[in-house]
């Protein structure tokens, strides 16, 4: 068994947590969402200057919640990338400062492995091989895992994310950051066929494209506005047609892969993992096939440090743990992982 003390701050979100092995001891989430809804995006700067103020008070509620000595803590994980340098760099050096004085090894983490990670807190008897739909605000993949840390992206967002193109609809709607729940929330209320909106298809079986289907909802906004007044504006009809065609190109992709590759579960992970229509119709589809669709619990959906202590946990067990001088990294591919550890012969293998 490997407990784990967990970072994260990779974006807005300043968040701990204390994990053994699959099983959430607990989990802190202070976010910066209310800061930065009034410039109607993350701020960078903000955000580091936000996650240097919060993070103390909430490692310490953490540790509180867990009540746990720090004897029983195994290791120190942290992400250290992709993300905003400033924002990563408050959590390592934070986690670097904890590794020090408790004399425990540190774990880095890449960001998207702590999200493909979050389904195994929700179902701990989960194993590989799956298929794994990632959709979050800054990445749109469709990633075969063969086991733990080996995974093949099979495709990817040509341009923008999901989750990018859900916040940049909503803006251009008037709703406010972020948009996703905000959208979804109206979706429901609207009539998916209202308007016929491109779904975002291109030329390769599992790639996706947004950027059309925001230049579509943009033009026909400019031309509602300018036809009606504004208290006719269908705003969820909008909404509902907006996220039909994001859902439905998912929905399509994912089943292809899961056919192709003969796989029996998907797993579905990122903040737009939380989205209440792509769900529902990633549940229809995937029973009529017979697959197993696994969704994370909603908050560990979006960014959390339970799903980098689950990540940290797997690795420690593997005898897997970072050196001293591992630095944050705006960009990094998935499949460079490994590069992220070295073997430390002190550590037992569990
Ligand atoms: O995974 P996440 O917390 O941060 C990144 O790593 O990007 O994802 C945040 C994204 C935002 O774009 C937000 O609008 C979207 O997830 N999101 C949703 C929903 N809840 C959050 N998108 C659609 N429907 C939702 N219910
Ligand atoms: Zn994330």
């Amino acid at each position: 068994m490997a407990v784990i003390l967990a970072l994260e701050t990779s974006c807005d979100e300043t968040a701990c947590a204390i994990i053994r092995d699959r099983e959430v001891l607990a989990s802190v989430v202070s976010s910066q969402i209310e800061v930065h809804k009034r410039y109607g995006g993350v701020v960078p700067e903000v955000a580091s200057r936000q996650h240097v103020l919060t993070i103390n008070p909430v490692i310490e509620e953490t540790l509180a919640t867990a009540s746990i000595r720090w004897e029983a803590i195994d290791g120190i994980g942290v992400t250290c990338g992709p993300g905003l340098v400033g924002s990563l760099l408050t959590g390592v050096m934070a986690a670097k400062t904890l590794a020090w004085i408790h004399q425990k090894p540190l774990i880095a983490v890449h960001h998207l492995e702590g999200h493909l990670y979050s389904a195994f807190l929700t179902q701990p008897a989960l194993e590989p091989p799956f298929l794994c739909l990632l959709v979050s605000g800054g990445h749109t993949m469709l990633i075969h895992i063969r086991d733990h840390g080996h995974y093949e992206i099979l495709g990817q967002t040509r341009d923008d994310a999901a989750g990018e193109a859900y916040d940049k609809t909503a803006r251009l709607l008037g709703l406010p950051y972020p948009g996703g729940p905000e959208i979804d929330r109206l979706a429901k209320e609207g009539n998916p066929r209202a308007f016929a909106f491109p779904k975002g298809k291109v030329d390769h079986p599992y790639d996706t494209s947004f950027s059309g289907l925001k230049t579509a909802v943009r033009r026909t906004v400019e031309q509602l506005r300018s036809q009606r007044p504004s208290e006719e504006f269908p705003l969820s009809d909008l909404c509902a047609s907006f996220q039909k065609a994001v859902v439905e190109v998912l929905v399509e992709k994912s089943m292809r892969a899961l056919e192709h590759l003969n796989l029996s579960t998907l797993v579905v992970c990122g903040g737009v993992a939380a989205n209440r229509g792509l769900r529902a119709r990633l549940e229809q589809e995937s029973k009529q096939r017979g697959a197993a669709v696994v969704f994370p619990a909603f908050a560990y959906c979006t960014d959390n440090a339970a799903m980098i202590g689950c990540v940290a946990a797997q690795k420690y067990k593997q005898g897997l743990v970072s050196n001293w001088d591992i630095g944050v990294f705006s960009r990094m591919e998935l499949e460079q992982t490994s590069s992220l550890y070295c073997c430390n012969p002190e550590i037992r293998k569990l």
